[in-house]
């Protein structure tokens, strides 16, 4: 496991043998025999990846590091959403939408600000409430830009400031000089002081004269990951480095469905610059700003190495609306062609053209790509027809990509099958020997999404004992899963942030923090050998679970599962391994009960707790504790 995960602990050079005493071997002691001569089968160096989509403010409020919320004035029955208007001293002005001015022909309209009496010390303007507040954080630079015009015959100086809810102390601010009837971009920075870190922060535009001041796409950035304009936090990214992903399912989930035709991931909108998106409502009850866009998840992937498992639209939308297979999907196969042009075609085709324009001349490299997203719930049964369409033509122009089924169908034979589940920590024990029995001369399995789902909004121990005892059996059948995600992968904390509970990793304006769920795939995916071995165990109760893989000449990694309140002695013998001494590291992830957990003020409760260790010869005398996930990695 990285060592660069936050706070996990370390602990020096431990003989693994020193763990038992006489007492714990008077109790059942289990065994596990493990050959590492006898190789069984593959591991699929993808075995571990992400899926993501726009739910539970995964990216607007979450990963996309937008600090204004509804940057594009949108409104309602009671308003500019998000938006309020500031009158300060006896200052005097009011706000609307003006649908007729706008800077493009997707933001067609724009927030009117008609200030009627201002000055210096009675500045009016427009606050906005980021997503449940601001972060500020010490001396942090803020980049910002913002689209305007006004009907005043000299410059208007916009004040842009970050201030403080409760003291209204101003944390950062700029002047920026709108000249002109026309609309104009304006580019701002700004830098904080020393104030200590907090979310409780907001943004005001305020003007010191009257005169009308139309606004859109006002956004605010703090430094990214990487540095990336139009970036991702860096807290939520480092945090998803160090699960060693190896690929990045996107965009959905429900997500990219729609709840109809109209409002699916339509990714050719949200291509380009971001005044040329016209942002869209999710299936998860709350708008997108689409400032994630096909781009900037391929990014995301080349930021931390994944490859891209891109899913497309395959004409059903959650609502039930259907595209029937033949000439109606026509469009629909012709739309993922296109993209699948946009991602690795030269900047000699049109789409690979426009993504060179876009800032990426490079093509990405893609294997995956899936057709629609849990397809089983359509009623009109015509995913057989639709997914042969897609897979026919994807085919015909891109023979080496794998064209990925969200069900099982008849009419053609998939290249790989997407299973999901969501269950209880019993009925995952149940799954871990799901795939013991699969036929190995069918279709590859991906488990595209997953959970335990146990606690709220993030898992709890019980959840992560549930999952690791999954992924054991992911593992010992990885030559036939060879992908598998777990979802959701985030949860805004804030009250009204959740769609969906039971989400890997939860976060605020602030911070961020990882379940044990979390905790449980990094430490199973900070070891991951290429080959399983041949092995037997006997001894046990019925709630362990273990899985055993190695890379030849290189290491041996034994994952352990004991989900019962009692602790399992076990001997371990790893034939093959040699007589000498083998350096190990041994990671532990457990609690005094399965409902122990993490939140996002008490971030480290449950955290792996790593040990150096020696293992003398192949025989090794082990204690595994209650309620425990264990990773022991061995140095051949
Ligand atoms: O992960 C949450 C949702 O569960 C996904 O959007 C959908 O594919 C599944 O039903």
């Amino acid at each position: 496991m990285s060592l660069k995960i936050d706070n996990t602990r370390t602990k020096t050079a431990l003989l693994l043998t020193a763990f038992v005493t006489p007492a714990l071997l008077a109790q059942q002691t289990a065994t596990l025999n493990v050959d590492l001569n006898r190789p069984k089968s593959p591991v699929s160096p993808t075995l571990y990846g992400l899926m993501t989509e726009e739910i539970n403010y995964s990216y607007d409020g979450g990963l996309y590091a937008e600090l204004v919320r509804n940057r594009t004035f949108r409104a309602d029955w009671s308003g500019i959403l998000n938006w309020f208007l500031i009158e300060n001293g006896a200052s005097s002005a009011k706000v609307s939408i003006d649908s007729k001015q706008g800077p493009s022909a997707a933001l067609s309209n724009s927030a009117k600000l008609e200030v009627i009496k201002a000055d210096a010390t009675s500045p009016a303007g427009l606050l906005n409430e980021g997503y449940w507040g601001i972060a500020v954080r010490p001396s942090t630079r803020y980049s910002g830009s913002l689209f305007a015009k006004s009907d005043a015959q000299t410059t208007l100086p916009l004040k842009v400031a970050l201030v403080a809810d409760q003291s209204g102390q101003v944390l950062a601010t700029t002047s920026v000089p709108v000249a002109g009837a026309a609309w104009k971009e304006y580019k701002f920075e700004m830098q904080s002081g020393n104030a200590p870190a907090s979310s409780e922060n907001h943004l005001e535009i305020t003007i010191d004269r009257p005169a009308t001041l139309w606004l859109q796409l006002v956004s605010l950035f703090p430094p990214t990951y990487h540095g990336a304009p139009n970036g991702n936090r860096i807290d939520i990214m480092e945090k998803l480095a160090a699960m060693h992903p190896s690929f990045l399912r996107f965009p959905g989930g429900n997500y990219l469905e729609g709840g109809n035709i109209q409002t699916r991931f339509d990714w050719k909108k949200m291509i380009g610059p971001l005044l040329d998106r016209p942002t869209h409502p999710t299936t998860w009850s709350y708008h997108s700003s689409d400032g994630m866009g096909l781009l900037e998840f391929l990014m995301w992937c080349e930021d931390l190495h994944m490859e891209p498992v891109l899913a497309v639209y395959a004409g059903y939308s959650l609502g039930g609306q259907v595209v029937k297979p033949g000439p109606d999907l026509d469009p629909y196969v012709q739309d993922a062609l296109d993209e699948i042009e946009y991602v690795t075609g030269g900047v000699g085709t049109k789409w690979g053209a426009l993504r060179a324009r876009d800032g990426h001349p490079a093509p990405f490299k893609l294997r995956y790509v899936e057709v629609g997203n849990e397809d089983n719930f359509d009623r009109s049964k015509s995913y057989d027809g639709r997914y042969a369409q897609f897979l026919k033509a994807i085919h015909a122009q891109y023979p080496n990509v794998s064209v990925i089924a969200t069900m099982p169908v008849k009419e053609v034979t998939p290249d790989v099958v997407d299973d999901h589940y969501y269950k209880r920590e019993q009925g995952m024990f149940e799954l871990a020997t799901q795939y013991d029995k699969t036929d190995r001369n069918g279709p590859k399995i991906f488990v595209g999404e997953w959970a335990t789902r146990e606690g709220t909004p993030t898992p709890n121990l019980g959840a992560a004992l549930g999952d690791a005892a999954f992924m054991t059996g992911l593992e010992r059948n990885s030559d036939v899963v060879i992908m598998a995600s777990y979802a959701p992968l985030f949860v805004n904390v804030n009250p009204g942030g959740m769609q969906w509970s039971t989400d890997l990793i939860g976060f605020d304006a602030l911070t961020s923090y990882g379940s044990p769920a979390y905790y449980a795939q990094v430490m199973f995916s900070s070891c991951l050998g290429d080959h399983t071995v041949e092995s037997t165990v006997s001894g046990t109760g019925d709630k362990f679970f273990y899985s055993v893989t190695a890379s030849a000449n290189s290491k041996v990694c034994v994952k352990l599962v004991n989900a019962s309140s009692t602790q399992q002695a076990v001997t371990i013998t790893l034939s093959g391994l040699g007589s000498g001494t083998h350096t190990a590291l041994l990671d532990t992830l457990k609690a005094n009960s399965t409902w122990a957990t993490n939140t996002i003020s008490h971030p480290d409760r449950v955290v792996p707790v790593r040990s150096k260790l020696t293992v003398k010869g192949e025989r090794v005398e082990h204690l595994l504790p209650a309620h425990s996930i264990q990773v022991l990695e061995i140095d051949r």
